[in-house]
């Protein structure tokens, strides 16, 4: 096992750290432990934004590397992960694709190497099972998913956070979400049911949650929260506080996007359903499909807090990155 590097202790609160080593899934946090995640990261925030001297976050990173292993595209998450390791005091470094995540050599062959190199590692990648194994072959690395093909747990933490300053408290209030019950909808529906917020999921035939997911996510309800599926997005909006929609293809199922289209077509978010909806906030995890999944009067209309989603991105991994390898030594 390596010599870990030694940290710097964070400079002030918050200073409980999170029992699990990894963040490759919201259900890897306590419901307390989200909480304080986001806690931490409104308090980072607001820190940001008034320029506070002498952050209590800035060291918190001091002298740890962590590398960045994407093999799929990404602006936001790359971007905010890079800038919140930064910020935290740590450096990055970013092996290139084609020596990353097993195409050269086996993925537990290059956890090995990097743990003997870095604190963590945060990895875009295909099967979630491949966070898994990376994470088993290299238990002392912090591995945190930046995005599967089952979840994106990283977007959940800026979504909660998003949705936290525009409604408050979360508990008894509805978020739906409408179209592919993908890695997104999985991961925001995990937190949110954590947090007591009940979550609608409208699909077409065939794409709803898996069913062990499904029995999964009603088990991680708290405060009463409960999980409705239906087959109208019209039915699952109604009343609701937050409508959210997601690309219609996720990256990797290219192929299917033709096909995609013409079934999810009934499920565009457009000024007729937000109407139905009432006073919802509409969001999307970008990128956008304009004029498919969303219609640009949506998209960029008075309901739309997506661009708030995406700034919170930084903020969230920051709460994430202090709480998860800020405090260990
Ligand atoms: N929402 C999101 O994860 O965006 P990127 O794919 O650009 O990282
Ligand atoms: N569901 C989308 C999310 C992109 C951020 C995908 O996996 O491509």
């Amino acid at each position: 096992m390596p010599t870990r590097l030694s940290r710097s202790p964070r400079a002030s609160a918050p200073t409980r750290s999170l029992r699990t080593q990894h963040f490759l899934s919201v259900v890897d946090l306590t419901p307390s432990e989200l909480g304080d995640v986001l806690t931490t990261a409104a308090m980072l925030k607001k820190e940001r934004r008034a320029r506070v001297a002498g952050r209590p976050g800035a060291s918190a990173l001091q002298g740890q590397h962590v590398a960045l292993l994407f093999e799929k595209p990404s602006l936001r998450t790359r971007c905010t992960f890079e800038i919140a390791i930064r910020e935290l005091g740590g450096d990055v470094i970013t092996p290139s694709q084609d020596v990353a995540m097993g195409e050269r050599e086996p993925i537990a062959d290059v956890a090995r190497n990097l743990e003997r190199w870095v604190s963590g590692v945060v990895i875009r990648t295909f099967e979630q099972d491949r966070l898994v194994q990376f994470a088993a072959a290299a238990p002392s690395l912090h591995v945190i998913n930046a995005l599967s093909d089952e979840e994106h747990p990283c977007q959940a933490l800026a979504d909660l956070l998003t949705l936290q300053e525009h409604l408050g408290d979360l508990r008894g209030r509805t978020v739906a979400f409408v179209g592919d019950g993908n890695n997104v909808a999985t991961s925001l529906a995990q937190g949110a049911l954590m947090l007591g917020m009940h979550v609608h999921l409208a699909t077409p035939d065939g794409y709803e949650f898996r069913p062990d997911i499904e029995a999964q996510l009603t088990a991680g309800a708290r405060l009463g929260a409960t999980l409705t599926t239906f087959r109208h997005a019209r039915d699952a909006v109604r009343g609701v506080a937050a409508v959210y929609t997601d690309a219609w293809t996720s990256m990797g199922r290219e192929a299917e996007a033709q096909q995609r289209r013409k079934v999810f077509a009934p499920y565009q978010v457009n000024e007729a359903l937000m109407a139905a909806a009432g006073d919802a906030v509409f969001m999307h995890c970008l990128p956008a499909h304009r004029g498919e999944e969303a219609t640009d009067e949506v998209m960029d209309g008075p309901a739309s807090i997506i661009f708030d989603q995406a700034e919170n991105r930084l903020h969230a991994q920051k709460g994430l990155l202090m709480l998860l390898m800020g405090g260990r030594q």
